[in-house]
């Protein structure tokens, strides 16, 4: 398990921060690079209660011995990155590809002043579409033309090959979800850009014979912010009813809620070429859950619930979430 490429499943939002930077704690990379959009994602890790939101760093931040990067296809905001960079204090380890593209503030104007894109699409309001559609126009700005990135600037296709070559563990991190693709999600209603793994992938510069594994990023309860088709939704009372409501990390937009998606999470899993699924938020089937670290502390109802999804994604689940800290978490990689 050298190169692992972690994506959402469902419409972002999925948890992928935490698993992530679980993974980083236990597999030890050499290297942890943000494949996905942009700005736009919102990681929630919550360390010894302590919860931090990253829009730019990788989630994997928390596993301090790593070297963070951003690939070349993700859009960056130098204000956002470097705020990051001095709050999370990654600067000696932190490293940006020289290609990436720049959201100016223009961008990020257009994108909250536009009735299409605000109204209609309901974005975050981060100027990524506007950046992505001045990067096709090849108007856009890239990192090596600002000199308060000089700093952070890397080949990062180069150095995640490199560490393939010798051997090291990367983890290619993705953001937002597949529902929100621009090709494969519920058009219009999408993202500026791809969200599978063959795009994390190359975002980074990784070719597809050198992934190894395909972690995909499934909630029990699906959630989406902003407009589109929802087919499992129900409504906000249900869920505050049920005890699972949701606001966004970026927006702090209430999150619409859905139940399990069983045909959603099977087309996605093929498309992403799933080799394990993780699923979060278990306890939230059976709040009784909480915090388990042991696949035989899960109630009936749990488990009854994680052999239907896997049957619906089609390859096994190996990674339980059972709580917001990064220590709930049930790992069964090298297991099944
Ligand atoms: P944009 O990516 O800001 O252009 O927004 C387009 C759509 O994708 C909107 O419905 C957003 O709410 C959604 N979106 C973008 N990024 C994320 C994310 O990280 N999580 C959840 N939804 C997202
Ligand atoms: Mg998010």
């Amino acid at each position: 398990m050298s190169c692992t490429v972690i994506v959402g499943g469902f419409f972002g939002d999925e948890g992928k921060g935490k698993i992530v930077a679980h993974i980083a704690m236990k597999d030890r990379p050499a290297i942890i690079s943000r494949g996905g959009v942009g700005p736009n994602a919102g990681h929630t890790v919550t360390v010894d209660t302590r919860a931090y939101g990253v829009r730019m760093v990788p989630s994997g931040f928390v596993y301090p011995d790593a070297k963070l990067m951003i690939g070349a296809g993700v859009l960056l905001d130098p204000k956002v990155f470097l705020q990051e960079v001095g709050a999370l204090q990654v600067k000696g380890r932190m490293f940006v590809d020289f290609r990436c593209g720049i959201i100016d503030e223009e961008h990020i104007q257009r994108d909250r002043k536009s009735e299409h894109l605000h109204s209609k699409i309901g974005t975050t309001g981060t100027g990524c579409g506007p950046a992505n559609a001045d990067r096709v126009l090849r108007l856009a700005r890239q990192a090596r033309d600002l000199p308060e990135l000089k700093d952070f600037l890397a080949d990062v296709p180069f150095e995640v090959n490199s560490a393939l070559d010798a051997g090291e563990r990367v983890i290619l991190e993705g953001s937002q979800g597949f529902g929100i693709s621009l090709y494969y999600g519920t058009y219009p209603y999408v993202t500026s850009k791809d969200t599978s793994a063959s795009q994390v992938a190359a975002d980074n510069g990784v070719g597809p014979t050198r992934v190894d594994e395909v972690i995909v990023v499934f909630k029990a309860f699906p959630t989406r912010v902003g407009e589109g088709p929802f087919n499992t939704e129900i409504s906000q009372e249900k869920s505050r009813e049920m005890g699972i409501e949701e606001f966004g990390t970026v927006t702090r937009r209430p999150r619409r809620i859905g139940m399990w998606d069983g045909g959603m999470a099977r087309y996605s899993a093929m498309v992403n070429g799933c080799t394990q699924a993780a699923i979060t938020g278990i306890d939230h089937v059976d709040p009784k859950c909480y915090g388990a670290t042991e696949y035989r502390r899960l109630t009936e109802k749990a488990k009854a619930f994680i052999e239907a999804a896997e049957k619906d994604i089609g390859v096994p689940v190996t990674i339980i979430s059972t709580g917001p800290e990064l220590g709930h978490i049930i790992d069964l990689r090298g297991e099944v």
